[in-house]
């Protein structure tokens, strides 16, 4: 089995960006399992947790739970043309103590969304900036920017717009080839 872990950069109940992702994660082939790792309770990151042996117990469990998956999908929307500080904190979390960061060479993959037509650029392409710092061989092609979210979904949080869905099919199908070329 594959596991692909999901990340949100945010933390609202009706957030777009978990509707999307739990689309998303309903695309992948027989044989992968995705699971939502949680970042909202990890404390800020302090270096002196680490430097002084008082890791938080949440910072342990998440840097386990995401050295655990063989890949990470990230679904973010745009605070103030960057990343949700939550998931910059999640970032930094797992890419200390020095040496030691769970993020090397996962591949990862990012969606960005917004209600707007901007689609979470600034987000996505931040985030990338880190991801590439981190060595996650992350998917070029197709980038997925999700524009006008707040019209893509049924009231069941199904995506109505079958163009989207076979968009994210086959952003889906290039991060499964990603995955495979890294897993062997
Ligand atoms: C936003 N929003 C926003 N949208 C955008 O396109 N560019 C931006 O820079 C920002 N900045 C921003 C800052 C803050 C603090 C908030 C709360 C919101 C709007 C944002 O895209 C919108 O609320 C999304 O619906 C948030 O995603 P979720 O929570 O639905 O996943």
């Amino acid at each position: 089995m594959t596991k692909v872990g999901i990340l949100l950069g945010s933390l609202r109940k009706a957030s777009f960006s978990r509707k999307l992702a739990e689309n998303v994660a309903n695309l992948f082939p027989e044989g992968y399992e995705t699971e939502f790792v949680e970042i909202g309770k990890l404390p800020l990151y302090n270096q002196d947790f680490d430097d002084h042996n008082q890791v938080p117990a949440e910072y342990t469990t998440f840097r386990d739970t995401v050295k655990g998956l063989d890949a990470v999908l990230f679904v973010t929307p745009e605070y103030n043309r960057s990343i949700p500080a939550v998931l910059k904190n999640a970032i930094d979390v797992g890419s200390r103590p020095y040496g030691q960061s769970i993020w090397d060479g996962k591949p990862a993959a990012i969606i960005s969304q917004s209600p707007g037509n901007l689609s979470g650029f600034g987000a996505n392409h931040h985030l990338r900036q880190s991801l590439v710092c981190l060595n996650m061989p992350i998917l070029q092609q197709p980038e997925a920017y999700i524009g006008n979210v707040t019209a893509l979904f049924d009231e069941n949080g199904k995506i109505v717009n079958e163009g989207t869905v076979r968009f994210l099919q086959s952003f889906t199908d290039a991060f499964v080839d990603l995955i495979k070329k890294y897993k062997g």
